[in-house]
């Protein structure tokens, strides 16, 4: 029989201890975080899967080419490795580096867009939105049915809904829409993919009506491993040829190194416009540095030179996705309610569903994402009522993933903190809020159980 079990891809050199609670240490700290798991000391969290972004391990490579970073303000040979290993997958003429993926939003949009503008995405992430509406401008999310529906199994929950792209444009007119973005992964939407055809039929569109196509290309290279896994025709490409047939289809990208760049920090931001880079350099100047590192170290550039190749690597994509579809389909499998099916760098619990006494007002999510903490020191973060407020259509609990971090026997200890948790479901209580702030309210708000 050929053996079957895919392990981690890597053997462990350095390690970072995890200090233990206890759960009544946790009811403390609880209190103490008013029950908002952003204000914890992340020394007292056990399994932290607040996000995949920035908090991955680095590879012996990426370290060794860390000593290699030529700090030069200008003309660093850092930048020319990182354009060259970022223009060997996308194919884009110009790379500019950002310290982050939404200082790449601020100057795309800054550049390309102004007030009374419409930016369609499949969904946009909350930075791209906010850097869009800060512009006067409307972001537009055109997701299939499909992507809405938690339960529903789909294979490319990601697409965008090419017809209402279609009308929109008819609407509100070519002239008002400066570029359309693919977010791939969709992020907002459960981590799912988006397929090369519909890839295809938005570039379509796009270039029949003249209008850039841009993607958010954060975790492109999960994307380009599930069109391998569920699309025709793909099986026996590479990653990396298909994530080169990808950006093809595009005309630029927009980047957060801190997800498949494999990095702790940094972003870029890639166009085939000559005149729009020139802005963009300008800008770049301005607000992040001059434009061979804009905002980075000479080190960091060379972090995500090797880090963005390795995320293309089989062996590392076949167990990044394993992992990931291991702890959802595990809890799926006890009748815990998750985004169907599991997405690349994240799994979402459904609060609504797993707590249906607790309505949307009292934050079923927080009060979910409290007791997996309380249950075991898991940290994850809501997206749902207190996050969006009445806008939210459902409130989620998503436990993200951080690359090459943590092993299976972790994952099968969350797996067991969230059975635990659902066993007695019918005990939490929802929350109310005692302080909230006038924006962005999820990352400060204090709440409370409700006796
Ligand atoms: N686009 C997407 C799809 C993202 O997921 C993120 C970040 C960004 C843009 C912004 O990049 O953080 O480097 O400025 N997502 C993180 C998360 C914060 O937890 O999902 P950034």
């Amino acid at each position: 029989m050929p053996i079957r079990t895919i392990i981690e891809p890597f053997r462990i050199k350095s390690v970072e201890p995890i200090r233990w609670t206890t759960r009544e240490q946790r009811e403390e700290l609880l209190r103490e975080a008013h029950y908002n798991l952003f204000l914890l000391p992340a020394d007292d969290v056990v399994i932290d899967l607040l996000t995949d972004s920035g908090t991955g391990a680095m590879s012996v490579h990426q370290w060794a080419a860390i000593m290699e970073g030529d700090e030069s303000y200008a003309g660093s040979r850092s930048f020319d490795r990182f354009r060259d290993s970022i223009q060997n997958i996308t194919g884009y003429k110009h790379v500019i580096p950002t310290h982050q993926g939404r200082a790449a939003e601020r100057i795309l949009f800054g550049v390309a867009c102004k007030k009374g503008d419409v930016v369609p995405n499949n969904t946009h992430f909350d930075t791209t939105r906010a850097n869009i509406e800060f512009l006067g401008a409307e972001a537009v999310d055109l997701l299939i049915p499909e992507g809405r529906q938690p339960a529903l199994h789909h294979p490319f929950k990601g697409n965008m809904d090419v017809a209402a792209l279609e009308s929109l444009i008819a609407r509100v007119g070519r002239e008002r829409i400066p570029l359309v973005m693919l977010t791939v992964t969709n992020n907002s939407g459960g981590g799912q993919p988006v397929s090369m055809e519909n890839v295809r039929q938005v570039s379509a569109v796009c270039r029949h009506h003249g209008i850039p196509l841009y993607f958010d290309a954060c975790r492109f290279a999960e994307n380009a491993w599930f069109i391998r896994l569920r699309e025709e025709g793909y099986a026996l490409k590479s990653p990396k040829e298909i994530a080169q047939e990808m950006f093809g289809y595009g005309d630029g990208c927009t980047m957060s190194a801190k997800k498949d760049g494999m990095a702790n920090i940094g972003g870029f931001l890639c166009t085939n416009n000559d005149l729009l880079a020139q802005q963009e350099k300008d800008l770049l100047i301005l607000t992040e540095g001059y434009p061979t590192y804009g905002g980075l170290a000479g080190r960091d550039l060379e972090a995500i030179a090797v880090g963005i190749q390795e995320a293309l690597h089989e062996d590392y994509l076949r167990y990044r996705i394993a992992s990931t579809a291991y702890l959802g389909n595990h809890i799926a499998a006890a009748g815990v309610p998750i985004v169907q099916p599991p997405g690349g760098h994240a799994i979402y619990l459904d609060a609504r569903s797993f707590l249906p006494h607790i309505s949307p007002e009292q934050f079923p999510g927080v009060a979910l994402a409290a007791e997996l903490y309380l249950e075991g020191g898991v940290r994850s973060v809501e997206i749902g009522s207190l996050m969006f407020a009445a806008a939210a259509q459902m409130d989620l609990v998503r436990l993200a993933i951080p690359r090459r971090v943590y092993t299976q026997s972790h994952i099968d200890y969350v797996v067991e903190v969230i059975l635990e948790v659902f066993r007695r479901r019918d005990q939490i209580k929802g929350m109310r809020l005692t302080y909230e702030a006038p924006f962005l309210r999820h990352f400060t708000a204090h709440l409370q159980p409700i006796a």
